[in-house]
């Protein structure tokens, strides 16, 4: 024990002495600054040496404790004085960012661990301004150091957060070091157990900005839902004293307020433009929004509408909306790997709407912050998911508030996009008391955090009889009966329901003769079902994984739905196949999950066409 913590035990009460090498400094506390993408920023996308680092050894001891000399000094093996300097990034191999390391190199395929990314760049930092690292995701926990400075670790794999970084970064060149774990861990969100690919690493955008000493973070302005002529919100200035002025402009609306900020920095606006055209999937009419406070300046790109529920219904500006949708996971067409470039949004996105959608749901997790924004150019209504998936360890306040800071990181960034209209807490966890109370708070907070959209789930189904979790199934022989009346659909605004009638129970037939029991008079949105065909195999309808078979499953599942009044949309598993390793069956999944209407190579299989009919000629589900 070092000779202070000696010091320290002789003059006080025994007081946990943390030896120097554990010390941390005080890390910057992540936040989210909104708008990030139309901030000028230096980009730090690119070349990235990296080194693979399966027992840490580059921040943990032989005694595993945390080095003073670990790999985030990012030294120079020739400047060695007291012993080796076993690594060097500039003498090892590269990795792009951004981009999963996965799907980069063979070796990283099935890759789970911690590895380091390291890079320089050259700053010139301005006066009077705070420099902030952002990064856009890092699955799964992120460790960053500027300069061998610790400056922040985040934990989840797909919300965007930013560290300051405004002592360490110097005039020349920097040095950023950033270790990027992406084991699956038990009290993690998700947990252990999922079914897509852990693709880790950088996976969404890097760079580095400088804003003023008091510069605008974060804002919210929405159409008010009473007589849709007000825009209502706020502007908040971080670091603003009281009284700080806050100019905003819709320039096309000839509309411009001054507000000031209070004791909290937040400006309150509200304004009444007149003809305003308002956002929705037939005419997704964006507006220029610039706000200025002091030298601190933005504009943002914005769509103004409502959505509620009224009974039954979902209401869009004030009418009645059928959402036609697909789920689709955040996986690139035609290379796979994470979804991060305009290519991959707007491919799948264009798909979408070839298919007849006006609807998507981001499963299972918040998707780059180009698929919004490209929503909100291309007209399309959006399920924004956190990855409160399965089993969580429900019980633990631990993984609780590891979920409030993502869902909290979502809204953040996506609640000045009007094609986000659902924020769903939950996929198809299991019905207990804990996981009930856990999820009524997150959806509570949800609420909380955003009153002007609505708060959804993806249930899990019972067969009459039986429970929801485990042996849930209709049996052979049973009456085709489901149930929606899992607790959890009291504390929600829309009921999401999975079901897979035709592939996981009985047969496709059977979904035509299914009777629905909902116990909420609420909108219903079947937010899963479908079965696996892989592009390209052809039988008879009752030959599974064939695409005869999966168009067998739809042409059913069109009638089932059709017979259930409260149905206020769909978003049927999945538009893509996607990766996934616990789907290995050779020849046909080869680790995919091949429930997709296309396949990765983007052929259209027949069950594409089948749905497209039912979208196109609006012959599916009544929005009242
Ligand atoms: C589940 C789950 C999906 C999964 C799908 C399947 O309902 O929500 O993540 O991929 O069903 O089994 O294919």
């Amino acid at each position: 024990m070092s000779n202070l913590c000696t010091r320290i035990l002789l003059t006080l009460l025994v007081v946990p002495c943390i030896p120097a090498a554990l010390a941390q400094t005080t890390l910057s506390e992540p936040t989210v600054l909104v708008d990030i993408d139309h901030r000028d920023a230096l980009s730090l996308n690119g070349d990235w040496h990296y080194i693979v680092d399966p027992y840490f050894g580059g921040l943990y001891s032989f005694h595993r404790e945390i080095k003073k000399d670990g790999y985030f000094m990012d030294a120079d093996p020739a400047s060695a004085k007291a012993g080796p300097i076993e690594y060097n990034f500039a003498k090892s191999p590269i990795l792009k960012v951004p981009g999963d390391f996965n799907t980069q190199h063979d070796s990283l395929f099935y890759y789970e661990g911690p590895l380091w990314y390291e890079r320089k760049f050259d700053f010139t930092p301005k006066a009077a301004s705070r420099v902030f690292f952002h990064i856009g995701a890092a699955n799964y926990r992120a460790k960053l150091w500027v300069n061998g400075q610790h400056i922040c670790d985040h934990e989840g794999g797909f919300t965007p957060f930013d560290c300051e970084v405004t002592q360490v970064v110097k005039p020349g060149q920097n040095s950023v070091v950033i270790n990027v774990d992406n084991t699956r861990i038990a009290d993690g969100v998700p947990t252990l157990n999922t079914d897509w690919w852990n693709y880790g690493g950088l996976t969404r955008d890097v760079s580095i900005l400088s804003v003023p000493e008091a510069f605008v973070d974060d804002y919210e302005l929405h159409l008010d839902r009473a007589t849709r002529t007000k825009i209502e919100g706020y502007v908040h200035v971080e670091h603003a004293t009281s009284g700080t002025k806050v100019h905003l402009t819709i320039p096309e609306l000839k509309v411009a307020v001054d507000a000031t900020t209070d004791a909290a920095g937040r400006a309150a606006i509200a304004l009444t433009p007149q003809n305003l055209e308002l956002w929705s999937p037939e005419t997704p009419k964006l507006y220029k929004v610039t706000i200025a406070s002091g030298s601190d300046t933005l504009t943002d790109d914005m769509g103004f509408r409502t959505i509620e529920t009224r009974g039954t219904q979902i209401l869009l500006n004030g009418k009645p909306v059928f959402l036609r949708g697909m789920s689709v996971h955040a996986e690139a067409p035609y290379r796979t790997g994470r979804a991060n470039t305009e290519q991959d949004v707007t491919t799948l996105i264009t798909w979408a709407q070839e298919l007849g959608c006006n609807f998507l749901r981001l499963a299972h997790y918040p998707h780059d912050q180009r698929m919004t924004r490209a929503a909100d150019r291309m007209g399309v209504l959006i399920w924004s998911e956190i990855p409160t998936y399965w089993a969580l360890h429900f019980d633990d306040p631990a993984v609780l508030a590891k979920a409030q800071q993502q869902l909290r990181e979502n809204i953040r960034r996506d609640r000045d996009k009007a094609s986000v209209i659902l924020w769903s807490v939950a996929n198809e966890t299991p019905n207990t008391p804990a996981r009930t109370t856990f999820l009524s708070t997150l959806a509570a907070n949800a609420h909380e955090l955003d009153p002007t959209r609505l708060v959804t789930a993806a249930l899990l189904v019972r067969a009459e009889g039986h429970t929801e979790s485990g042996d849930s199934h209709v049996k052979p022989g049973e009456p085709n009966v489901k149930i929606v009346d899992d607790p959890l659909g009291k504390a929600l605004d829309v009921i999401g329901a999975n079901e897979y009638i035709g592939w996981y129970e009985k047969t496709p037939e059977d979904a035509a003769n299914t009777v629905w029991k909902i116990a909420y008079d609420k909108p219903l949105i079947m937010s899963e079902f479908g079965g696996d065909a892989r592009f390209g195999l052809h039988g008879s309808e009752h030959e599974r994984w064939t695409e005869e078979y999966q168009s067998n499953i739809y042409r059913n599942q069109i009638v089932m739905l059709n017979k259930i009044p409260q149905l206020r949309g769909m978003s049927p598993w999945i538009l893509m196949d996607f990766r996934s390793p616990v789907r290995v069956l050779p020849g046909v999944q080869d680790n995919f999950n091949r429930k997709g209407l296309i396949s990765p190579e983007g052929q259209k299989k027949q069950a594409f066409f089948i749905l497209q009919k039912a979208y196109k000629d609006k012959t599916l589900g009544k929005a009242e």
